[in-house]
């Protein structure tokens, strides 16, 4: 009996990343940052999410890519978490650079400025977040962590809660975009209440 449940079970190669064995559920946010010439930098990330109950927010990057040196340079960055009808606006903004280290590719994206940090925001996304950079964690494995308190929030008409309209309609209504990794992702526009126990708190 106490086996029961470890049947069929696959050992997987921890030695190696074990992410693209199977599928799991992520976000797609566009992190905007300025070059250090000046230009606009929009990355598309699905490895972030808030980094408490309060007002933080954080993403894994790799020290490689711009969106990193930026954010160390200058301490903030923009996110914008894009809608169903921009994944190939997110995916665009993966663009590999030129050999001169350009990015082209982002000046073609509809941007407008945020106003607390120094970084453009995606136009007709839904839910656009300023940060102040708190904290990076570096060594894990090829990539960091990097934290920022959100210093500005702005959430589309159509993307926030009220008491007027229900959860599910509104989620019906702007449905949600899931990066199901690696390489799908989906619309969520059918939802259903989630059953909490008797008495749960947070
Ligand atoms: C759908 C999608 C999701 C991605 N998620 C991440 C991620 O979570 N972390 C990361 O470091 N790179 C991620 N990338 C790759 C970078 O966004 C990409 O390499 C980008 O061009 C880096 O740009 P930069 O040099 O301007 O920072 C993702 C790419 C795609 C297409």
């Amino acid at each position: 009996m106490g086996d029961k449940g470890s049947e069929n079970l696959i050992e997987l190669d921890t030695g190696e990343s074990i992410w693209e064995s199977f599928f799991t559920v992520f976000p797609l946010v566009v992190i905007g940052t300025r070059e250090a010439d000046g230009s606009d930098d929009l990355a598309p990330k699905h490895l972030a999410m808030p980094m408490s109950w309060k007002n933080h927010f954080g993403f894994v990057c790799t020290p490689r890519h711009n969106t990193y040196q930026n954010i160390q340079r200058d301490g903030e960055f923009s996110v914008t978490y894009m809608r169903p009808s921009q994944t190939v606006l997110a995916s665009l903004a993966a663009t590999p650079r030129c050999d001169d280290g350009s990015k082209p590719v982002t000046q073609a994206l509809p941007t407008f400025a945020a106003e607390k940090v120094n970084a453009s925001l995606v136009q007709d996304g839904y839910l656009f977040l300023e940060c102040e950079l708190q904290q990076i964690v570096d060594d894990l494995g090829d990539n960091s962590l990097i934290m920022g308190r959100i210093i500005a929030a702005r959430v589309a008409e159509d993307a926030l809660r009220s008491s007027e309209l229900d959860d599910e309609d509104l989620i019906y209504a702007s449905p949600l975009l899931a990066y199901l990794y690696p390489g799908r992702f989906t619309e969520i526009a059918n939802t259903n209440k989630l059953p909490f126990p008797a008495g749960f708190k947070r």
